[in-house]
């Protein structure tokens, strides 16, 4: 990937200054690069805008641990290298090729993950776990294990960042302008968005991955409902103007 002084000022003002630190070597296999450096970039940029955000209002500290979790080909890991120099990088996602170019590009340690929430185990703690459009595919229950899950790998008051589909992928499918998931699979997400505030359904041949869409009101019941969480941000459309970012500190 190429990066030009005009490209850079396409992404947020607090992650330019890392823009020349960045690793732009790509995978071969990068699933979330459809041939526009600009984009792609400026998606990782985005996602380090909210997390920054998030940092700050916890205390502003660099955190020394960060776990990319469902890292894909690192289209946000660089941004933390480049952003964190001096922090231990961790990455797992259950695509191992990702893993090998994750580890060797951005020295990071990595792991192949399952989808079994229940059984995932890390080799560490982390400060800052960030989880990009995992919970996006995830049923309501397996999104709640899988929080869960992450809460209980940070360290004492340890951030996790994920990002949910909210009201602005509601439209978008809704008014036609995309296509996240086929017409019956889209009624069956929107009847359990009205009734519980989180829809789900399967892509079409796979069990257990599909799309969600959430409620803002729904994210934060889950957060209330846990004593030793703090809802530190939750910001509509904040990840590449299109994914609501939630923030949960660890209380304990
Ligand atoms: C939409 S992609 C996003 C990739 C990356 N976070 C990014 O933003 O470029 C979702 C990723 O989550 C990974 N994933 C899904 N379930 C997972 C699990 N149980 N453990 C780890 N990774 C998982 C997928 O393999 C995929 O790479």
């Amino acid at each position: 990937m190429t990066l030009d002084m005009e490209g850079t000022l396409h992404f947020p003002v607090a992650t330019r200054r890392f823009a020349s630190s960045l690793n732009l070597s790509l995978s071969s296999d990068d699933a979330m690069y459809n041939g526009n450096d600009r984009h792609y970039l400026s998606c990782g940029a985005s996602a380090l805008n909210a997390i920054l955000a998030a940092l700050n209002i916890t205390g502003g500290e660099s955190p020394t641990r960060v776990l990319d979790f469902g890292a894909g080909a690192g289209r946000v890991t660089r941004w933390f290298r480049a952003a964190f120099p001096d922090a231990a990088l961790d990455a797992c996602d259950i695509r191992a090729a990702d893993m090998e170019f994750c580890a060797s590009a951005f020295d990071a340690e990595t792991w192949v993950s399952g989808t079994d929430i229940d059984s995932l185990k890390a080799p560490n703690f982390y400060d800052l776990i960030w989880l990009g459009s995992v919970a996006t595919h995830l049923a309501a229950d397996k999104t709640i294990d899988l929080l869960d899950k992450m809460l209980s790998w940070t360290t004492s008051h340890g951030l996790v960042v994920m990002s949910l589909h909210g009201r602005f992928a509601l439209q978008r499918q809704r008014s036609g302008e995309f296509t996240y998931i086929h017409d019956a699979a889209w009624e069956e997400i929107e009847r359990g968005y009205s009734a519980s505030g989180y829809g789900y359904a399967d892509y079409e041949g796979q069990s257990g991955y599909g799309i969600s869409v959430s409620k803002l009101s729904w994210i934060t019941k889950v957060i209330e409902a846990r004593p030793n969480a703090r809802l530190v941000l939750l910001a509509e459309t904040a990840w590449d103007s299109h994914h609501d970012v939630v923030a949960i500190q660890s209380t304990c």
